[in-house]
């Protein structure tokens, strides 16, 4: 699935006709920088191991997931939110351009992202329903609201729940989409979807400790972004310590384990393995 994703997203880099000197470069830079991909990779295993004919066509909206993930990270680095230098291995757009060029581009990642659901080759009901999963999760009562909390509440000292409801909107809401909207695509009944859903927002939870626990550990090198760079912020690794943060991605990561046997075979093996890799 990576490798076709891949392949997908190289030849379908968004593009625009203008006379500006370096836009379409700019567009372009921070995907073809790489990333893991992890919540396309989620979205195409719900339908390969389920509806493996759709595969071909769930691609588009693999890649509307990539473009919102992305255009998320750009507006993250700018000097108003984390103010970080370097994402995926590279210069953030900010810097390698200019704080105009960064905001348009994340603009331009957002509403494209939409504009390639409305193009899938799927009907228009179904389309509906991945608009609807996609801003829900990635918009103010997703992700939005997540990033306006982690950067309000900057030096300010959150308990344990409130983290998690932070942690939950700003990362693991559009990771559960990610299931969600391949659920939607297989035409799986209202139970199993929820079902995914409410996995996804585990493993979204799980990703988020996860970087907090990088953050501590890795390095620029390794991470491809700045490290040691959450000092200041509510993380799991500042509130619980390093131990009580690899305590609690160890518990939930049994919690999702658990939850892996109830999937059918093929699903529980891909959602394994892509967990297992990255987390
Ligand atoms: C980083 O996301 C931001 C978080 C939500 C933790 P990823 O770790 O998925 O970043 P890429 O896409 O691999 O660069
Ligand atoms: C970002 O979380 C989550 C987003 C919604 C972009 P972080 O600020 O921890 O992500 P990194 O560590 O910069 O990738
Ligand atoms: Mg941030
Ligand atoms: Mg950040
Ligand atoms: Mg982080």
């Amino acid at each position: 699935m990576l490798g076709l994703f891949k392949a997908y997203l190289n030849a379908n880099l968004p593009q625009v006709q203008s006379f500006h000197p370096f836009f379409n470069e700019a567009l372009a830079k921070m995907l073809k920088a790489g990333g893991k991909h992890f919540r396309a990779q989620l979205l195409l295993s719900v339908v390969n191991a389920k509806q493996p004919a759709l595969v071909e066509r769930a691609l588009k909206i693999a890649l509307a997931i990539e473009l919102i993930h992305t255009y998320s990270l750009i507006h993250d680095d700018l000097p108003a939110m984390d103010n970080a230098d370097f994402r995926r291995g590279e210069l953030t757009l900010h810097k390698a351009y200019d704080e105009t060029t960064a905001i348009l581009v994340g603009d331009a990642l957002n509403t494209e992202a939409f504009l390639l659901l409305s193009e899938a080759e799927f009907e228009d009901e179904l389309k509906i329903k991945l608009v609807k999963s996609l801003a829900f999760n990635a918009g103010l009562k997703g992700m939005v609201i997540g990033q306006a909390m982690d950067c309000f509440f900057e030096d300010k000292k959150l308990d344990l729940q409130e983290l998690e409801f932070l942690h939950t909107h700003k990362t693991a809401k559009l990771i559960a989409a990610s299931l969600q909207m391949g659920a939607l695509i297989c035409k799986l009944d209202t139970k199993e979807c929820e079902e995914l859903y409410t996995l996804g927002l585990d493993i979204g939870l799980l990703f988020q400790i996860n970087d907090d626990i990088l953050d501590a550990t890795s390095t620029k090198e390794l991470a491809g972004k700045p490290t040691n760079h959450d000092t200041h912020k509510n993380s799991f690794v500042n509130l619980l310590s390093l131990e009580g943060a690899l305590k609690a991605k160890d518990e939930l990561s049994t919690k999702c384990f658990t939850s892996f046997q109830t999937l059918d075979k093929n699903l529980a093996l891909s959602l394994k393995t892509l967990v297992q890799t990255y987390l």
